[in-house]
């Protein structure tokens, strides 16, 4: 298969080392099964302030252009933090690539590890075979509308964020939640806050409309505030949630608790089949550099990518295999280090995964 063009992009704090990882993990698995990767390399976030003054530069877009796919670690940092908020790391840098592919669709797995049940501050029996698949849609909402600072009549300072959503960019991430809750168990959710919001209501409406073309799927409505607590509350209750920008910015955080770590989970970031591969953390610069970063999330992602990208299932369940086996032998970052586990370095941690699927023996 292949040969595959992946655009790398490191980015900051843990980012680079995360990455290093989740590329040695692909060798392996090119190796393995016989496909040829093309890894190039590009700035984005402060590294490529940085290096070229701006977060995002052309020449990253048009690399990305060229490639399959984009795998991308985390961004931002203290050191970008006070500049003005267009050419920070995560507005400039991430939202901005986000946009300029048009990535609607941000897919974020949340699953139940067997073997980390006890990593998790929630009790094995709230959290055993939690399988959910959060859609958040990812280019439009608070993140993407006018903002503004302004003086009232009053002389008063204020501000403006804006929430807008089209119905065109609703329906689009609503029915492809319908078609993953269609492959799945059948149920979708769609978390808002219609009981407040006029774009919440909008999204009902629509997402009534869409319905009618999925009737094996059973459709409920929630509000954010108590998905926030059945999520931990009751989580095997969801399969598929959809939802705005923001409160899958925020849920999916909370979901990764779940899982045992936020270190965990992957994402991908869809238009069709193109796509933007990244752990759903950021560059975590309290442990930037100390090569103990949990690389799992990133190398999941990768996984992702074989899935969405690049028609490989076998071989994206051959990576979630591997991660499984290493767990299961007893290997932990710090994240998610328990009694009886061996701690192991973010370095480490992609060896042994990549030496899993080099000699390991799966059905
Ligand atoms: P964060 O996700 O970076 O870190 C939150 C906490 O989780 C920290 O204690 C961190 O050490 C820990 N953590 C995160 N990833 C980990 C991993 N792989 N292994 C072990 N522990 C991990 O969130 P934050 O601290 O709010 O943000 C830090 C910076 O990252 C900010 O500049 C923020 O804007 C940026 N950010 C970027 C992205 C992204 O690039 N997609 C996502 C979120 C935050
Ligand atoms: C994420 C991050 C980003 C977001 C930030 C860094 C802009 O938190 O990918 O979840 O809010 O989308
Ligand atoms: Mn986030």
């Amino acid at each position: 298969k292949g040969p595959f063009k992946i655009l790398v992009l490191p980015g900051d704090g843990i980012g680079p080392e995360i990455i290093k990882e989740a590329v040695k993990v692909l060798k392996a698995l090119g190796e393995k099964k016989g496909i040829t990767f093309n890894f190039q390399y590009g700035l984005i976030g402060g590294a490529a302030i940085d290096e070229t003054g701006v977060p995002l530069p052309e020449e990253t877009v048009e690399l990305g252009k060229q490639s399959d796919a984009i795998l991308l670690g985390a961004v931002g940092g203290p050191k970008w933090d006070n500049l003005p908020p267009e050419i920070r790391p995560e507005l400039g840098g991430l939202l901005k690539i986000r946009k300029v592919f048009d990535l609607y669709a941000n897919l974020r797995p949340v699953m139940f590890f067997p073997e980390l049940k006890n990593a998790s501050p929630l009790k094995p029996e709230i959290i055993e075979g939690v399988d959910i698949l959060m859609v958040r849609e990812l280019t439009g909402g608070l993140y993407f509308g006018e903002k503004k600072r302004f003086t009232t009549e009053q002389g008063e300072q204020a501000v403006i964020d804006t929430l807008i959503y089209t119905e065109k960019e609703v329906e689009r991430v609503v029915r492809l939640g319908f078609e993953l809750a269609q492959k799945r168990r059948g149920k979708l959710t769609l978390v808002d806050k219609a009981n407040v919001l006029e774009s919440s209501r909008f999204w009902r409406e629509i997402t009534e409309e869409i319905k009618k073309e999925y009737p094996d799927v059973e459709l409920s409505y929630m509000y954010v505030d108590n998905c926030a607590m059945q999520l931990i509350r009751n989580p095997r209750q969801f399969d598929v949630i959809v939802t705005e920008n923001m409160f899958g910015d925020i849920l999916t955080d909370e979901g990764a608790v779940l899982a045992g770590s936020i270190g965990l989970l992957p994402s991908a970031s869809l238009n069709g089949k193109f796509g933007l591969y990244e752990p759903i953390h950021g560059s975590a610069p309290d442990i930037a550099g100390q090569n103990k970063a949990n690389p799992l999330a990133t190398i999941l992602s990768a996984g992702m990518m074989l899935r969405y990208s690049l028609d490989c299932p076998e071989e994206a369940l051959l990576i979630e295999k591997a991660v499984k086996a290493v767990l299961q032998k007893g290997y932990r970052t710090g994240d998610i280090l328990e009694p009886g586990t061996a701690l192991v370095t973010c370095e480490e941690m992609g060896d042994l995964v990549a030496e899993e699927i080099l000699g390991g023996v799966y059905d």
